[in-house]
C-alpha cells in the first residue's frame, strides 16, 4: 500500500481529515528545526543578509554542559566549544544547515580555537571593497579570562573561514573619550590598566553603517564598560578610533541598529546565563554620549527579558521596515538545549522601539 494510502486510512481511523501544512511561522523558545528536521545550533548569533539570501552564524554548542573547576566560584557552566555553524533562508522561517564555517581545534589545546576555550557571539559582515566576509566573535580562555577578538576570513558566506587570529582591541590607544582621571593608573583602573595589552573584549557585535564604516561593540573593562570601536576599511583590525560608553553600567549582549537616522543598542545586565532586565540606548552620533531608555520589554516577563538575552537585532530585507530581535533563552545546565527567542520590534510615534512577548507571530507583508 502507498504511504498516502497508509496516511488516509490512519486519518480517517483516527476521525481526522488529512490537513494542509502548517504556515510558517515564528514560535518563540520552541524547539526549532532545520530544513533536515533538525534543532537549529547556532547560539548568540547574528545574521548576514548578501544577494538575497540570510545567513545564520552562532555558536555551534553540542555535547556535555559542566562547570569547570576555574569557573566554580561564579558557576559559569559550557560545553566544549564546537566552532561557528551556518544556516541559510530566504524567508527567515526555513533554514538550511550550511555546516560548520569555523571549527574548533579538537587536536591542540594550546590553539585560540582549542575546543576547551571560548568561541562565543560570531558575527559576519561583508566588506563590498575586498570582497571578503569577515567574521568575527568572542575568543576566550576557559575562565574567561583572555578576554580577546578573534577573527577569520573568507571569500564566500558559507565558508570556510580562514582564521586570522585573536587580540585585544585598541592596543595603546586612548578612547576619543578619555578624561585625566582615566589615564591615572589605579588599582580599578583597567582601562589604564590595558592601555598597553589591549583592552579586554568580551561579548561583542559588529554593525556596519550607511557609509560603509564597520564598529565592534564590546563589553570591557571587566565587563564595567562598553567600547566602540571603529574597525579598519578592511574590517580586519580596530582603526585606533574607539569610546568608552555606558561607563560602570555593566553591559553585555549588544545588539545594535539603525533606523530613521539613530542608533540603537539593546543590551542586558551582566548575570552569566541567568536573564535580567533588558536595556535600550538610543544616539545620534555612533560614538555617543548615549541615551539610555530602559527596559523595552513589555508586559508578563518584561523584568526577566521573557528569560532571554539579546544576541542581534535584523533589519528585515532592507527597506521593509521591519525589525526582528533576537534572543537566546540560555539553558545553563543544558546548554545545546538553549532556545531561540525572535520578537518583532514595534515603534511608537516618537521612534521609540519596545517588544511584547508572542507565541507565535508572522513577518508582516505590506510595507512601510
Ligand atoms: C553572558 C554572556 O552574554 C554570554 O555570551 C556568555 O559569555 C555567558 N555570560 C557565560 O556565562
Amino acid at each position: 500500500m502507498k504511504r498516502i494510502q497508509l496516511l488516509i486510512i490512519a486519518c480517517l481511523a483516527g476521525g481526522l481529515t488529512p490537513s494542509a501544512p502548517a504556515a510558517p511561522a515564528f514560535v518563540p523558545g520552541e524547539v526549532w528545526r532545520d530544513t533536515a528536521g533538525e534543532p537549529i545550533n547556532a547560539h548568540g548569533g547574528g545574521i548576514l543578509f548578501h544577494d538575497g539570501v540570510y545567513y545564520w552564524y552562532g555558536e555551534l554548542k553540542e555535547g556535555r554542559t559542566y562547570l569547570p573547576k576555574v569557573n566554580q566560584a561564579w558557576g559559569g557552566t559550557r560545553v566544549l566549544a564546537g566552532g561557528v555553524s551556518c544556516y541559510s533562508s530566504t524567508n527567515l522561517y526555513d533554514w538550511k544547515n550550511e555546516g560548520v564555517v569555523l571549527p574548533s581545534d579538537a587536536k591542540n589545546p594550546a590553539a585560540d580555537l582549542a575546543c576547551e576555550n571560548v568561541i562565543e557571539r560570531p558575527k559576519v559582515i561583508y566588506n563590498a571593497k575586498t570582497r571578503k566576509f569577515v567574521l568575527w566573535f568572542h575568543q576566550d580562555s576557559p575562565d574567561y579570562q583572555a578576554a580577546r577578538s578573534g577573527v577569520a576570513v573568507s571569500d564566500t558566506p558559507t565558508g570556510p573561514f580562514k582564521y586570522l587570529g585573536s587580540f585585544r582591541p585598541d592596543a595603546g590607544v586612548w578612547p576619543i573619550n578619555v578624561t585625566a582621571k582615566d589615564k591615572k593608573p589605579a588599582k580599578t583602573n583597567f582601562l589604564a590598566r590595558d592601555f598597553n595589552g589591549g583592552q579586554m573584549a568580551r561579548d561583542m557585535t559588529l554593525f556596519v553603517d550607511d557609509d560603509g564604516k564597520a564598529y565592534q561593540f564590546y563589553a570591557s573593562e571587566e565587563n564595567s564598560t562598553m567600547h566602540v570601536s571603529l574597525l579598519t576599511d578592511d574590517y580586519l583590525k580596530p582603526a585606533g578610533k574607539y569610546a568608552r560608553i555606558f561607563i560602570g553600567r555593566s553591559t553585555e549582549a549588544p545588539a545594535v541598529f539603525k533606523r530613521d537616522g539613530k542608533y540603537y543598542l539593546i543590551g542586558s545586565g551582566c548575570t552569566g546565563w541567568d536573564p535580567n532586565t533588558a536595556r535600550l540606548a538610543v544616539v545620534t552620533n555612533i560614538f555617543g554620549p548615549w541615551i539610555e531608555l530602559g527596559n523595552p520589554c513589555q508586559g508578563k516577563d518584561a523584568a526577566k527579558t521573557y528569560f532571554c538575552q539579546s544576541a542581534f537585532v535584523l533589519p528585515v530585507a532592507e527597506k521593509s521596515g521591519q525589525f526582528i530581535a533576537m534572543f537566546d533563552r540560555w539553558n545553563g545546565w543544558n546548554l545545546p538545549d538553549s532556545r531561540y527567542v525572535w520578537l518583532p520590534l514595534e515603534f511608537s510615534a516618537e521612534g521609540n522601539p519596545s517588544l511584547h512577548w508572542q507565541n507565535r507571530w508572522t513577518l508582516k507583508t505590506d510595507k512601510r
